[in-house]
């Protein structure tokens, strides 16, 4: 009996000394099996206010890709860094600065590396704004995922996307980066890229990376469209427009947030702890970290609410700013203002806190390497090549068809092929281009050259290029379309025109693109189609007449070019929807689905627009083929707050060619407490219907989800009575009891 006791204490006492020796060498924090929370704070013991300030700050690497200057910043690069925005592209030097934050700093803690990936890395898919006018958020998904893979593999840990902006006024650039201007699509979109980039799990594995909502917030809104302006907006507005995208990216699980350059009405985002601390952190229960954008706590001076760098500083950490992006004003300032008791070690140590837990979370500590393999197996696999380019095909939107002229029937033996888009790859690729290279992306000549495989002969003119005043070549774009059955004119923005620090005062198509279409129209008679790349909502009305078929290509990334072959030969047949409000003129701006009733809705009218309409909703599209609604059926016409509500569409596809087609389901509530929009989308589905099929689309209405809404505290407001739901040009009663 005693044999066993014995033996079984020396397994617990030698069990006992290794656990010792364990805790000796290896301390807690790097122990891969204890809980994250351990380790996390483990380490926070351990550390000095230096590091935890280095903690707090990020930098660049590799801005200035001169090799000489790259050796320079490696060797002279602080390794405590929190995070670096890494502008490289070799997971090789990313894992030798990684080497020295591991090895040559006293706690080995691994940097962070983040990078813009908006819409893609190496594979560009379509920008965000034509991503939402595919209304898929399945394929949206993927797209993340496979940026997320590509990323990874490159050494980037972290992207700064989805941006999730709502934006109604398109003179602002950067509404090419988000979903456009309705608050539930970009909810459902901001899900799909959250989960796309970080997958499903809360540790995330080594496909995967950490994601950003951002800006946080309201930034859409800057003052007449130019960018980094002042904002002002209502409570109401807020919680009912701005936030619900963030909250649901949240929810989602987004392990980041970055605040936005933009004042509040009056409180910058870099420094207001309503939306940062008590909004986000505490009501939302966010755990994240959040970023500031570039620069953006010294801005805090520019924009009058801050002397000097200690109280950017000092202002924006209270607030609940955790990561100092780029300008150091944290490293520099918080030991000082830290002595004088301005900020808190607490607060200090919870931003910590935060960063260390998503490092952890993101595998960093056990697995800081970037493995590295091939760029030929890293980047363009022939599957994100198919998702690139069916994305980009679901996100066009055919937005005028006459006579349907598209798709091009094979009595046409010619085409024109006109304007500075035909040749050029580099405007198709949109703002922020990852890591794609122009030599990758196809142009939309060679791509009609290899979709029409020499049964239509093409000639090419460039017409005009994208803004001048020179006409000189407007003889040859005539000379091409009188030789030619049908002309197609490429027209549209530039790259630069849209994103970042790229807003216009006129949404117009610039004057000379315009002069073209008169030109080709009045001197040859041909069917003019017009193809547009651009990063925003074009104001067409001075155009539209000219011209017998529009798509809007958008700027679709690396397989953007035989999307559009594809559609105008009709291999494919176009399913894209508006995510976006076309405004008739700049002037008409603000114009978007969902605005308030105005009280004398037949009135106020602009009286040189003659209408209060846009050129094109949000939500319009066509197809090449036809569908027919049925009756849209409720399960009951009067629901208890409590129940639900059932409707159900028979959608038929009466045409020739199989089709996807999306139904977007509104509601609206015309005597609320606080008046409701004119209609708010609840709920859309996108289904491939057969040619000759029915299908059934179904929403399920749930009223505390769907009929309810915020108050200017963000309290729900579920109020009885009656709701209409509208459906394709149906519209239905029903009504919420108590
Ligand atoms: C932009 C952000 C971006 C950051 C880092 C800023 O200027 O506003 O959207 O993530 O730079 O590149």
């Amino acid at each position: 009996m005693k044999k066993p006791l014995i033996f079984l204490t020396g397994i617990i006492l030698l069990a006992g000394l290794s656990s010792l020796k364990r805790g000796y060498k290896t301390p807690l924090y790097k122990d891969e099996h204890a809980p994250i929370k351990q380790r996390v704070e483990d380490l926070l013991k351990r550390m000095t206010l230096d590091e935890k300030m280095m903690q707090l700050s990020q930098y660049t690497f590799g801005l200035n890709d001169n090799p000489n200057n790259i050796e320079r910043e490696k060797s002279t690069l602080d390794p405590r860094v929190g995070s670096l925005i890494y502008f490289g592209n070799d997971p090789v030097l990313r894992n030798e600065i990684q080497k020295r934050a591991i090895e040559e700093t006293r706690l080995g803690i691994p940097i962070l590396f983040g990078f813009d990936i908006i819409h893609g890395c190496k594979t560009l898919f379509p920008i965000p704004l034509a991503t939402g006018c595919s209304f898929d958020t399945a394929l949206a998904r993927k797209a993340s995922e496979i940026a997320a893979r590509e990323s990874y593999l490159s050494g980037i840990n972290w992207t700064f996307s989805p941006m999730i902006n709502i934006a109604r006024d398109p003179r602002w650039g950067r509404i090419s980066e988000g979903y456009g201007e309705d608050p539930y699509t970009t909810s459902m979109f901001a899900i799909a890229s959250v989960k796309g980039y970080q997958g499903n799990k809360n540790i995330i594995d080594s496909l995967h990376i950490a994601a950003t909502l951002k800006h946080y917030i309201a930034y859409g809104l800057s003052e007449g469209g130019r960018d980094y302006t002042y904002t002002d907006v209502s409570r109401q507005a807020l919680w009912e427009t701005y936030l619900p995208a963030f909250k649901a990216g949240v929810d989602a699980g987004a392990k980041t947030v970055m605040s936005s350059f933009n004042d509040i009405s009056g409180t910058p985002a870099t420094i207001n702890k309503y939306l940062l601390t008590d909004v986000l952190k505490n009501d939302w229960g966010f755990k994240g970290f959040v970023v500031s954008d570039w620069d953006a706590i010294a801005q805090l001076m520019a924009q009058g609410v801050a002397k000097d760098s200690m109280a950017c500083a000092q202002k924006a950490l209270m607030a609940g700013t955790d990561m100092d992006m780029l300008d150091g004003i944290y490293e520099r300032n918080l030991k000082e203002l830290l002595k004088e008791h301005r900020v808190t070690m607490q607060r200090m140590d919870d931003a910590v806190r935060r960063i260390l837990t998503v490092k952890f979370q993101l595998g960093l500590f056990d697995h800081p390497y970037t493995p590295v393999i091939p760029a030929s197996q890293r980047y363009l696999q022939p599957y994100a090549r198919t998702i690139a380019s069916k994305l980009a095909a679901e996100s066009m939107v055919l937005l005028k068809n006459k006579k349907n002229i598209l798709p091009i029937p094979s009595s046409i033996k010619s085409i024109a092929v006109i304007g500075p888009m035909v040749k050029d790859s580099f405007d198709l690729m949109g703002a922020w281009r990852g890591r794609a290279d122009v030599k990758e992306v196809s142009s939309i000549y060679t791509a009609l050259q290899e979709e029409f495989n020499g049964k239509i002969s093409l000639h090419y003119a460039k017409g005009c290029d994208f803004d001048s005043k020179d006409k000189s070549d407007f003889d040859s774009a005539i000379q091409a379309a009188k030789i030619s059955d049908e002309v197609i004119l490429f027209l549209g923005e530039k790259n630069g025109w849209s994103g970042e620090n790229a807003s216009r005062s006129n949404i117009s198509l610039p004057k000379v693109q315009e002069d073209l279409i008169k030109a080709i129209k009045e001197k040859t008679g041909k069917p003019v189609i017009l193809v547009l790349n651009n990063g925003r909502p074009l104001a067409l009305a001075n155009i539209e007449p000219d011209v017998n078929a529009i798509l809007e290509a958008w700027q679709p990334g690396t397989l953007g070019a035989s999307a559009i072959a594809g559609i105008l030969s009709g291999r494919i047949n176009p399913s894209g929807k508006l995510d976006v409000t076309f405004p008739l003129t700049t002037g008409q701006i603000p114009v978007f689905y969902d605005m308030r009733q105005s009280a004398r809705p037949q009135s106020g009218i602009y009286q040189d627009l003659g209408t209060n309409d846009p050129m094109y909703w949000f939500g319009y599209g066509l197809t090449y083929t036809t569908y027919h609604f049925g009756k849209v059926k409720l399960s009951a016409t009067s629901i208890k707050k409590k129940q639900q509500l059932i409707a159900t569409v028979h959608v038929t596809n009466t045409g020739t060619r199989d089709g996807e087609e999306t139904v977007l389901w509104y509601i609206s509530h015309p005597e609320a407490t606080i008046s409701r929009p004119q209609k708010e989308l609840k709920h859309f589905q996108k289904l491939g219907i057969k040619a000759g099929q029915t299908v059934t689309y179904k929403f399920v209405i749930n009223p505390k989800a769907v009929l309810a809404y915020p108050n200017d505290k963000g309290e729900p407001i579920l109020e009885a009575g009656d709701y209409y739901l509208m459906v394709g040009n149906q519209k239905l009663r029903f009504e919420l009891r108590n």
